[in-house]
């Protein structure tokens, strides 16, 4: 059974994690990060000892839960030394075998948006688990359903897939609500006025398919609005851009031609 576990990282992941699986009754061993300050930040919080040297993890925690930047998953795993244990990544698009000279390896993906100082609701967060082997596949579970009530066996190429999806829903609207906010804040207003109709665009869809519930003047192809909208956007050629993609793909969408 799991009870001790080493966190690489400091980052959104590390930290939501880590404080997750602490108040699960989890002991941290060590919180490795390559910023001194931020191993011994977070190392603090989760009363552990902090490292900024991979060669100083220790071999002593039941798991090796990777969470850094994805470009440097693989460089920082071929340089630990744990043969036998447990290793996993938490990233959506990085393949299993990167881990694949550890005899137990596997994912442990958080499908959420984290960013370290806002609180999530961990019980809620779908966790994608895949493993090398049996044993490790049910350990790691496990310790997922400790956390959240929603365990999914997601293998690697359903991953990706979820991955590029989630890019879509989650980072590609925030980046749009950011238009939002900037064309709004050109004209002295505030993203305010738009939080009911934010919140209620996520909403409507937890009940019906996107598709279904589509509004606006591309839906209802209302050229002489659309070309108003352009014009608004004035010499701001990348929002002009989105905005005519966007919108063109909505026609088609609607008039059944993707
Ligand atoms: N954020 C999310 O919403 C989210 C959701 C699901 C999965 N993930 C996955 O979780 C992992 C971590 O994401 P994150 O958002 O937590 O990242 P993050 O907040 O940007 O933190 C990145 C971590 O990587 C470390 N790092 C940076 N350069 C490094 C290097 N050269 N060698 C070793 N470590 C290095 C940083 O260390 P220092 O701070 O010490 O420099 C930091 O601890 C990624 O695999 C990501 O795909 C993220």
């Amino acid at each position: 059974m799991i009870k001790n576990i080493t966190i690489l990282g400091s980052g959104n992941v590390a930290t939501h994690l880590g404080k997750a699986l602490l108040k699960e009754g989890y002991s941290i061993n060590q919180v490795y990060s390559p910023n001194k300050d931020n191993a011994f930040d977070l190392a603090n919080e989760l009363n552990a000892m902090p490292c900024d040297d991979p060669k100083f993890i220790t071999d002593e925690s039941h798991i090796y839960i990777i969470a850094i930047k994805d470009d440097f998953i693989d460089k920082i795993a071929q340089q630990l030394l744990l043969k036998d244990k447990i290793v996993v990544h938490t990233s959506g698009s990085i393949a299993m075998d990167v881990l694949s000279q550890f005899d137990n390896h596997g994912i442990f993906y958080p499908l959420q948006t984290f960013s370290k100082d806002t609180a999530v609701n961990i019980s809620d967060v779908p966790f994608c688990i895949e493993a090398n082997n049996e044993a490790t596949k049910n350990h790691l579970l496990a310790l997922a359903k400790t956390l959240s009530n929603k365990v999914y066996e997601i293998d690697s190429e359903q991953r990706k897939k979820i991955h590029v999806a989630a890019v879509f829903a989650c980072n590609f609207s925030n980046y749009l609500c950011s238009i939002s906010e900037d064309i709004l804040k050109e004209n002295n207003m505030d993203l305010d006025i738009l939080k009911p109709l934010i919140l209620e665009t996520a909403q409507k869809i937890q009940t019906n398919s996107p598709i279904a519930v589509q509004t606006g003047p591309a839906k209802r192809n209302d050229q002489e609005v659309i070309e108003n909208h352009i014009k608004l956007l004035g010499n701001t050629e990348a929002y002009k851009d989105i905005y005519q993609l966007i919108t063109d793909n909505i026609i088609k969408q609607h008039n059944g031609k993707l």
